[in-house]
């Protein structure tokens, strides 16, 4: 028997079988010889919520969730945040090394060349009235733009694929700005500077309207701004088989275009459970306001009235390591736009949190949602735009996901099965009339 094998015996039959690990997990496939007479199809893995399947093999982004550490491609978060750059990152992502100073560049300017929408298609951010959520603005004209690239449909050639992920990465952050102007009622989309780099260019269509600079001032964005946007969009950049890239890489498996696949992910990261969350955040603290509501809003939560929002995750069980970094931002962002006075209620939130029994024992600590929003709102984002900012950094790991997804020969068209719960076979009354 191979050392890398279980057993698995049956106690319905009384039959066992030895079952081949691959890379140290159980391939569900296998299970399907444990038959018994009654049931001729095998037995299937239950599964809800995919809290315990690994649905592919990736060489991107590694998570220990007990001890806190993310890696993109072996790089520690941490290194990469203070030293790289969003696109080094996303090139990182994508091709597994980190560039060349000649393949930075070329990456660079091929990416920053992309940086906007066809002309024709800027009626899509016209169409929405003012007030419209950013995100869904975002998704709908992501979508949309798969009409205008027809040619993104062949998934299945490597250069194709890659003139659509630099594409996608050069329409995204133009897609996001203009989709704030959508909300702010702002018809005006002006086009991107070539000669600007990526964060310079999106935050400048972000705040054209005032002049350029955010919160409204004109001229260049201020270095310490431009600095904290570049390592937020580097710490959202990838998370592995989190609920969005599930969701790009389920879609993808159809062979959909990458347009469609990414807007599928934006749509899944839109929820309050993911990256919806640091909207959520704000909100919150904006409701609770002053430390003294926190004892009563704390009860809430405990007693499942409520969710303390920003905080837990599905596998970090320990300090969620961007958390960390992300409070070390929201300082020298505050350093320059005074501080957010939500700070003092989410510090305090989180102490009160961090030492009460409820949070302790489910392991529950602030993820990367919880400080992020606080960055944002003093660069001037209102809080709808929150998610799209996510959507933003992760587009570079969408794409890398779905690209290593399509360049697999063991992946198929994603389809779980079910447990069937349902009416055995019926017939329809006979003395029903004819609908
Ligand atoms: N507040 C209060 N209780 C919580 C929270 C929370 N934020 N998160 C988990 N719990 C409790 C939950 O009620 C359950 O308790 P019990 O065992 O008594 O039923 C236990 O902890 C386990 O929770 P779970 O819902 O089974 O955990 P999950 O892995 O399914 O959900 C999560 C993970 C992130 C959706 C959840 O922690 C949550 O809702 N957090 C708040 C929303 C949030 O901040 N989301 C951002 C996640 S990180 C970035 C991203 O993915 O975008």
């Amino acid at each position: 028997m191979s050392p890398d094998s279980v057993t698995i015996t049956d106690h319905r039959t009384g039959k066992s079988y030895d079952v081949e690990l691959v890379d140290g997990a159980l391939p569900a496939i296998s299970l399907r010889q444990i038959k018994t007479p009654e049931d001729d199809f095998g037995l299937m893995t239950y599964d809800p919520a995919f809290s315990n399947t690994a649905s592919c093999k990736s060489r991107i982004t590694f998570i220990d969730g007990g001890q806190g550490v993310l890696r993109y491609r072996g790089y520690p978060i941490e290194q990469l945040a203070g030293r790289s750059t969003f696109l080094e990152v996303a090139y990182l992502l994508l091709d597994g090394e980190l560039p060349t100073d000649d393949q930075l560049r070329s990456w660079s300017a091929s990416v920053v060349q992309q940086f906007g929408i066809p002309s024709e298609y800027k009626a899509l951010f016209r169409a929405f009235p003012p007030k419209s959520h950013p995100m869904g603005v975002f998704i709908s004209a992501v979508a949309g733009l798969s009409t205008g690239f027809p040619d993104a449909k062949s998934v299945r050639e490597p250069a194709e694929r890659r003139q659509q992920i630099v594409r996608l990465l050069g329409v995204v952050p133009v897609a996001a700005a203009y989709a704030l102007r959508a909300f702010q009622g702002a018809t005006s989309l002006p086009d991107a500077d070539p000669s600007l780099g990526y964060v310079d260019n999106f935050l400048r269509l972000c705040f054209a309207a005032g002049g350029g600079a955010p919160g409204g001032g004109a001229g260049e964005p201020h270095p310490v701004l431009q600095r904290a946007m570049d390592a937020l969009f580097v710490l959202h950049a990838d998370h592995e088989q989190n609920c969005s890239t599930s969701a790009m890489r389920n879609v993808g498996s159809s062979l959909s275009d990458p347009f469609s696949s990414l807007a599928a992910a934006a749509a899944a990261l839109y929820g309050p459970l993911h990256g919806g969350a640091n909207e959520a955040v704000l909100r919150m603290l904006t409701a609770i306001r002053t430390r003294d509501a926190i004892p009563e809003f704390i009860d809430r939560v405990k007693s499942g009235k409520t969710r303390l929002m920003g905080f837990g995750h599905r596998v970090y069980k320990n300090y969620d390591p961007r958390a960390k970094i992300i409070k070390k931002l929201a300082d020298e962002v505050f350093a320059v736009q005074g501080t957010n006075p939500l700070l003092e209620t989410a510090q305090a939130l989180e102490k009160v949190a961090l030492e009460d029994e409820y949070f302790v024992e489910r392991k529950l600590y602030p993820n990367v949602d919880f400080y992020s929003g606080l960055i944002y709102q003093s660069i001037g984002f209102p809080v709808e735009m929150f998610p799209v900012l996510f959507a933003v950094g992760r587009a570079a790991g969408w794409l890398a996901q779905w690209n290593e997804l399509i360049g697999d020969e063991e992946q198929r068209i994603a389809r779980p099965r079910q447990i069937y719960l349902g009416p055995a076979r019926r017939d329809y009354p006979a003395q029903r009339t004819s609908r």
